[in-house]
């Protein structure tokens, strides 16, 4: 089986940071959202897998997540020259899958569990598509599964205005060949897009077998600041368990689980796990509240900062009390004063505030 990561589109959701960088770049516990979808492939036993990128952020992804070696996997890059949709993205990789029956992984998904149970129910059932389901409180927002008393999948629809039900369809799938059929026979939806819901629909309608899985633990959407958020925490609370290292001063106090990379220096500061720090970074006359994600090179100087994802090179100085916050690459936050209220930012890459 192959494994095909999509990890292209505009990642409209996340702007400002996506103006300059990829949505699935974007990092979760100090590490790319895509690279969950990586290991979680081959943790499963798939070794061959194709990266579908964007003209636009397609470099970053190659230069940042390589050939695959890191992995233990062989990674080929598939070029989608424009966002027309994730049926149009399986139809480029097309050459790639040939007639194997493969798995997809949306690049900005992350679900807990892996992937082994999906696929071995495939392999002892054959059907020519495997959807995870999970119950939302927003279908709307989703691809949404209608189903029959019996279980069977009755119909999919794609960000249904009244939906049947709140199954969303989660961005991992598995298909036989036969997809790549059911994608040669749908139109463009009315967003412009070939949508991966409707081919399914489409294998229904022509009587191919489609079945489905409730997954059961939980699944996130990393799309947007608060989801994206959501997914820092949740990865800190589960997968986070270094103690510290770097040099720690002996006025600070570290409590919780607290990751400090090499070359990091925490001086008169206060850290709270669950927390990560990259490498090379400063922090002083700090308190770091949990759910917090460091990256490398951050400089922070007397800021009382907690729930939030500050990223690489990001100088926060002097901003007062700073939460749920997503801090783009190299922005400046700077005051002159003392500031007593919170602060909540989603600032792209490169961004100056100054308080
Ligand atoms: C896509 C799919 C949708 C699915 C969702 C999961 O939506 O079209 O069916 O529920 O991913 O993340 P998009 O993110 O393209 O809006």
């Amino acid at each position: 089986m192959r494994g095909l990561i999509l990890s292209g589109g505009r990642g409209t959701r996340l702007r400002p940071l996506t103006y300059t960088g990829a949505k699935q770049l974007v990092p979760v516990a100090n590490k790319p959202i895509l690279w969950y979808g990586i290991e979680a492939m081959v943790a499963s036993g798939i070794r061959d897998i194709g990266i579908v990128i964007s003209p636009e952020t397609g470099d970053q992804v190659k230069q940042l997540t390589g050939d695959g070696t890191r992995f233990g996997a062989q990674i080929s890059y598939i070029l989608q020259a424009e966002p027309l949709g994730l049926a149009h993205a399986v139809r480029t990789a097309r050459p790639f899958l040939g007639d194997e029956a493969f798995a997809m992984y949306l690049g900005d998904n992350l679900i807990q569990t892996g992937l082994e149970q999906l696929i071995s129910r495939f392999e002892v059932s054959q059907p020519d598509a495997l959807i995870l389901l999970k119950r939302v409180p927003n279908p709307t927002a989703f691809g949404v599964a209608e189903l029959d008393a019996t279980g069977q999948v009755r119909r999919l629809v794609e960000k249904p205005k009244e939906p049947p039900s709140d199954l969303a369809l989660v961005g991992v799938y598995l298909f036989s060949a036969f997809i790549h059929k059911a994608i040669d026979a749908i139109a463009p939806s009315a967003r412009g897009e070939l949508e991966i819901t409707d081919a399914i629909q489409s294998l229904i309608a022509s009587g191919q077998r489609v079945e489905s899985l409730e997954l059961a633990g939980w699944w996130l959407d990393t799309g947007k600041k608060d989801d994206l958020l959501e997914a820092n925490r949740i990865i800190l609370d589960e997968q986070v368990i270094c103690t510290q290292s770097g040099e720690v001063d002996s006025e600070s106090k570290i409590s919780g689980r607290v990751c400090i990379g090499s070359g990091s220096k925490i001086i008169r500061s206060t850290i709270r796990g669950p927390v990560i720090i990259g490498t090379n970074c400063s922090v002083e006359d700090t308190y770091i509240g949990p759910y917090t994600s460091i990256g490398d090179r951050v400089i922070l100087k007397k800021v009382d900062i907690d729930h939030s994802v500050v990223l690489e090179g990001a100088n926060v100085s002097e901003a007062g009390r700073v939460v749920d916050s997503l801090i783009g690459q190299r922005a400046v936050v700077r005051s002159h004063q003392g500031v007593p209220v919170a602060h909540r930012f989603m600032l792209g890459d490169d961004s100056v505030v100054e308080l």
